[in-house]
């Protein structure tokens, strides 16, 4: 059986050399295959005499056991360095910045929007959503705005008859949403508070000038609770708008004001200098509005299926396109609406430049200006 053992040295010498499966596959077959060299052996036995056949099968079975155990192992071996060589070969470097060459623009609006959501994510806020064509009830009625309600005529309603059948009736008519305080209502609907949330959303208005155009975005706030006060209000929208703009003081104040579903209502004016060309934001005597806001009104919570004696919150509402204009220089709303690539070009950023409060919201680095 000498033979046998040359086969077997030879055999575990070619294996080891194997440097890809397909020449291992090939040294299986010449082996196990059906006419493979052991296989033949195998085929030898019946013809010995019977001591001698038990010795020929004790070695050929060991031969076999050896030699299927380097095939496996080396399979293994050969499979995994496939595995890492693909693996090596196939690696994308998600940490490179985006190339400068990469055509697509964020557009500001989506910019802010993301920003302000990354603040009050970071604030613990959830987003809430609602829809742009809204019934009566969720844009005027819920939000302590009855039908003869003189603030009605504060905002120039865009109507949508929803009944083909019917001649046109204002006062069963759909709105697209005046603004994006209906979902406040929706979320009471469907949330028990305490309620934490912010909703942004396309909003419109029959109004165009520099700043001002039919279709515009808002975000909407919302918090209730047991114990919710004017202090949380005044203390969360203070560090809100630091964050947004990037600066470490920033004086704020609030004026009086009115909206039927908040009780007291104000303004939020942030500190700036206006000159004849430039606007800073933060400093100088002068000063810029910002937000509507205010202590839900009870009868708002009623609406909502809230009880008003045990729960109390505060809402607010901002114009993300004004913050936009705000904060990166841009001039007319209008243009924020025509397409004109070459705008986008020069406003826009770099996409997947994510906004977060720890890596940066507005990364002017990633910026093509
Ligand atoms: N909905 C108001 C607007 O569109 C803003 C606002 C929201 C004011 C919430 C107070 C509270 O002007």
């Amino acid at each position: 059986m000498e033979n046998m053992k040359d086969l077997e040295n030879k055999a575990l010498a070619e294996i080891a050399a194997a440097t890809d499966l397909k020449t291992l596959d090939e040294i299986r077959v010449s082996i196990m295959g059906k006419k493979g060299a052991l296989t033949e052996a195998m085929k030898t036995l019946g013809s010995l005499a019977p001591d001698v056949r038990i010795e020929t099968a004790k070695t050929l079975n060991s031969v076999k056991a050896n030699v299927e155990n380097a095939l496996s192992q080396r399979k293994a071996f050969l499979e995994n360095e496939a595995l890492n060589a693909r693996l090596k070969d196939e690696t994308i470097d998600v940490t490179l910045p985006i190339r400068p060459e990469t055509q697509g623009r964020i557009h500001p609006v989506s910019k802010i929007y993301e920003e302000v959501v990354a603040i009050f994510g970071e604030f613990g806020f959830e987003v809430a959503e609602g829809p742009d064509i809204e019934d009566q009830f969720h844009n005027f009625n819920a939000l302590n705005m009855p039908l003869d309600h003189p603030a009605r005529q504060m905002q120039d309603t865009f109507y949508i008859s929803h009944n083909k059948d019917k001649p046109f009736d204002m006062d069963d008519a759909y709105v697209v949403r005046t603004h994006t305080s209906g979902i406040q209502i929706r979320t009471m609907e469907t949330q028990k508070p305490p309620i934490r949330i912010i909703a942004p959303g396309r909003t419109y208005r029959s109004d165009m000038d520099a700043t001002h155009t039919p279709m515009f975005h808002q975000v909407e706030g919302l918090v209730i609770d047991k114990t919710t006060t004017l202090a949380h209000l005044k203390g969360c929208l203070y560090d809100f708008v630091k964050a947004f703009f990037e600066l470490d003081e920033i004086p704020v104040r609030y004026r009086p004001s009115y909206f039927p579903f908040t009780e007291p209502s104000a303004e939020m004016d942030i500190g700036c200098l206006k000159t004849k060309t430039e606007l800073k934001i933060g400093a100088g005597n002068d000063w810029l509005e910002i937000l509507g806001c205010g202590m839900v009104h009870p009868n708002v919570l009623k609406a909502g299926g809230i009880d008003p004696d045990v729960y109390q919150g505060f809402a607010f509402g901002v114009g993300l396109d004004r913050l936009a204009m705000l904060k990166y220089g841009i001039p007319d709303l209008r243009t924020f609406f025509e397409s004109d690539v070459r705008w986008l070009k020069n406003y826009g950023f770099a996409p997947l430049d994510f906004s977060s409060l720890t890596g940066g919201l507005s990364n002017n680095g990633g910026q093509t200006r």
